[in-house]
């Protein structure tokens, strides 16, 4: 199959494709997805298919109006409907009892289903023309960072789908914040956009999943799969970029730093393949810029990637969340 690039102008063609059964990847406010009609069951196995996800990995539904969400639900607590008039559209995905509407494939078997409504104008008007929920995971190969270009998508996905449509890079860089309203307390279980501080602003009580990689069964089952990994080994660095690099001198011939900007010079007169993560201390633009980056250095062919760590607050979390999986755990 020969992948079309799409844009705005291709919008009922790309709508056509979805409702015959095939894969169209769109841009989304935090990565690009890779979407089908999540009422057919065929379309959605081909999702599983072409990104070789495991098939008990749920998949988000996408809606395009907040009303949508009540044809997918068995219930609405009032919770939802508070969360969603404050966060949608944007990166938050709620996880609710569903109706058994959707194909089976995508809740995985599950009781519950994870529904959001993107804050992008192209994947809004495409899920409004199609009128149906469109489930997308992010459109990478599974195991590969998540693409924030049309590009990215391209990399790993030509030739497999219909077509990508392209909107420019994504304004978050981070997927959305995965939250649990099933269980008496709210539970986050996949850190991401919206943040935990955020959700505090709205809710009495916000918990979070422990890193749940050890378990079995994860209540996210997501997030036991290995993730974002480049094909060249990622390391966070413990104290500095600078000591990170006396250790691994002599060792690598090219090295690939990924750091705020302070660093760009320092990497520069050392003759290190580096990628701006923008901003000193800002974790809002680190985690805009990680997969990318990721992608940027393995590109460049470097034999090792060194990445900055970040306090563990605000999109800190989402960021320290990837980066953890994507070096496994890797310090140096
Ligand atoms: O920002 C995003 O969420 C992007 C864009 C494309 O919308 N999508 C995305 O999808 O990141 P994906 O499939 O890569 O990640 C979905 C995560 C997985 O960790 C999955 O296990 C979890 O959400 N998930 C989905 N449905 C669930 C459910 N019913 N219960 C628990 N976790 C669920
Ligand atoms: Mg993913």
């Amino acid at each position: 199959m020969q992948t079309k690039l799409m844009d705005l102008e291709d919008l009922e063609e790309a709508k056509a494709a979805l409702l015959a059964g095939e894969l169209i990847a769109f841009p989304t406010e935090t990565v690009y997805g890779l979407g089908a009609d999540a009422t057919n069951e065929q379309a959605v196995a081909k999702i599983f298919q072409t990104k070789g996800r495991p098939s008990d990995n749920p998949l988000i539904a996408h809606i395009a109006s907040k009303n949508d969400v009540k044809r997918i639900v068995a219930e609405l607590p009032s919770v939802a409907t508070v969360l969603m008039d404050q966060f949608w559209p944007g990166p938050l995905t709620l996880i609710l009892k569903h109706n058994g509407t959707l194909a089976s494939s995508v809740t995985a078997g599950l009781e519950t289903v994870g529904v959001r409504m993107p804050d992008h104008p192209l994947a809004l008007e495409l899920i409004k023309a199609t009128e149906r929920p469109l489930a997308a995971p992010s459109a990478n190969r599974s195991g590969r960072p998540s693409p924030t270009t049309a590009e990215h998508v391209y990399e790993d996905l030509a030739g497999k789908v219909y077509g990508i449509i392209d909107g420019g890079p994504t304004s978050c860089g981070v997927e959305s914040t995965v939250l649990d309203l099933t269980s008496s307390v709210p539970v986050i279980l996949r850190p991401g956009a919206i943040t935990k501080e955020e959700l505090e602003q709205i809710l009495p009580e916000v918990k979070e999943s422990q890193d749940t990689d050890q378990l079995d069964h994860p209540k996210a089952p997501g997030m036991k799969y290995k993730h974002y990994s480049p094909s060249v080994p990622v390391w966070m660095i413990e104290e500095t970029p600078q000591k990170s690099m006396d250790h691994l001198r002599g060792k690598y011939d090219k090295i690939g730093l990924l750091a705020d900007h302070s660093y760009q010079e320092w990497a520069y007169e050392n003759q290190i393949a580096y990628y701006d993560l923008g901003v000193q201390d800002s974790p809002e633009s680190a985690s805009q810029h990680l997969f990318a980056g990721l992608r940027a250095l393995e590109k460049q062919g470097v034999d090792i990637i060194l990445a900055q760590r970040y306090p563990e607050i605000r999109s800190g979390k989402a960021y320290m969340n990837r980066l953890k999986k994507a070096t496994a755990g890797k310090i140096i």
